[in-house]
């Protein structure tokens, strides 16, 4: 270093050296989740994910593709299917095809349109794999062995505790990274991943260049809808506790046969008593797919103290089928015409290339990969 003062050499700084420097600007920058402030919506970009590792259900349908729906008519929409970070925890790929093939099915069923949003599948966008490396290299063994998921995953599956398990939020950075997106319309379990995004988005920024906008959480209105399990113990979910979920792939005899099961309470209580938790769970099932009219009679009979929870169930059960037999339907006319799933498939991943490869522009750029 002291020959720095005696010798007219060119000072040369190893970014190395900065490393808290950076560590403390991004830092300070970090804002946390985004919030949607719409005055300020002009180009921002919405990239969503979800891993094809199940069947979709209501929580599904109400906590993430109601708001890909609603998003895809306001913004320029990335919608994803994981496929490639389903491999972390489902190496085996013999059912992989039917699942992709289902997920994206379910999706179109729901209302999501091709000719509005990006619907396309991971493993076609090749320059995943380039950020991702690229990404690697600004993510820190400690930080990624800290990550919830990834302990709870370790504990889950102790003899396959990969280097994919472990970079998982890498590769879902590098998604949503390649469309410079802002908005991430996911759930609570996710924030953690989002958080990491945020810090490797940061860290790009402050190496190499500000090329990348600072992700967020998406929630319309702040309300995060959580479909409660018809069972009381937690939320409807992708694998554990089938009879308590309803699948968007359930018969109308199933989901009446879930319904009825659903846990309550002892019957009518007396008037003006409050609503056990069981209880509430049924009318907030209520409100996402029964009319008004219906949602008032059974409030006032539980207020008047003469409601029959046989009868609520029953007009839930049948409002349920009405809410998820078009969609099943649709999902199953959609997945026998494999053509039409191609074709969005293709458009899909053809639009997301494009942005992908104007990213990976810049990243080279930035970086200083371009050498000619
Ligand atoms: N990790 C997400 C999940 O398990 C899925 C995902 C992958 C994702 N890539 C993404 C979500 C990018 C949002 C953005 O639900």
């Amino acid at each position: 270093m002291a020959n720095l003062f005696y010798f007219p050499v060119p000072i040369t700084i190893d970014f190395y050296y900065l490393r808290p420097l950076y560590y403390i600007l991004a830092m300070s920058v970090q804002t946390g989740a985004a919030k949607a402030d719409t005055n300020n919506n002009a180009g921002k970009i919405v990239m969503g994910g979800i891993r094809p590792t199940g069947f979709l259900h209501l929580g599904n349908y109400f906590g993430a593709i109601r708001n890909y729906i609603k998003l895809q008519n306001e913004f320029e929409c990335y919608f994803m299917i994981a496929d490639l970070h389903s491999l972390t925890t489902h190496p085996d790929t013999k059912e992989l095809k039917s699942n992709v093939q289902r997920v994206l099915a379910e999706h179109l069923a729901s209302g999501l349109d091709p000719d509005k949003a990006a619907i396309y599948c991971q493993s076609h966008i090749k320059e995943t794999n380039e950020l991702y490396l690229i990404l690697n290299m600004l993510a820190y063994k400690g930080e990624l062995e800290k990550t919830v998921t990834f302990k709870e995953k370790v504990r889950l599956q102790p003899d396959n505790a990969n280097a994919g398990l472990l970079t998982y939020p890498v590769l879902q950075t590098a998604d949503i990274l390649l469309h410079r997106a802002s908005y991430v319309p996911v759930g609570k379990d996710q924030e953690q991943h989002l958080e990491m995004a945020r810090t490797f988005a940061n860290r790009f920024n402050y190496r190499y260049g500000d090329i990348f906008p600072e992700p967020g959480a998406f929630n319309f209105n702040q309300k995060l809808v959580k479909v409660p399990s018809l069972d009381g113990t937690g939320k409807m979910s992708k694998s554990e506790n089938q009879m308590a979920t309803l699948y968007l792939s359930d018969d109308d005899d199933s989901i009446r046969k879930k319904v009825k099961k659903a846990k309550t309470d002892s019957g009518a209580q007396e008037a003006g008593a409050g609503k056990s938790e069981f209880i509430e769970n049924l009318f907030l099932l209520m409100s996402l797919v029964s009319k008004d009219e219906v949602i008032q009679k059974y409030e006032q009979d539980f207020n008047n103290g003469t409601i029959r929870y046989g009868d609520m169930k029953e007009q839930l059960g049948n409002d349920m089928v009405s809410f998820i037999a078009p969609i099943r339907q649709k999902t199953i006319d959609i997945l026998e015409n494999k053509k039409y799933l191609q074709e969005v498939m293709e458009k899909g991943a053809e639009k997301a290339r494009k942005s992908a490869a104007a990213t990976m522009e810049l990243v080279r750029e930035s970086m200083g990969l371009n050498y000619f």
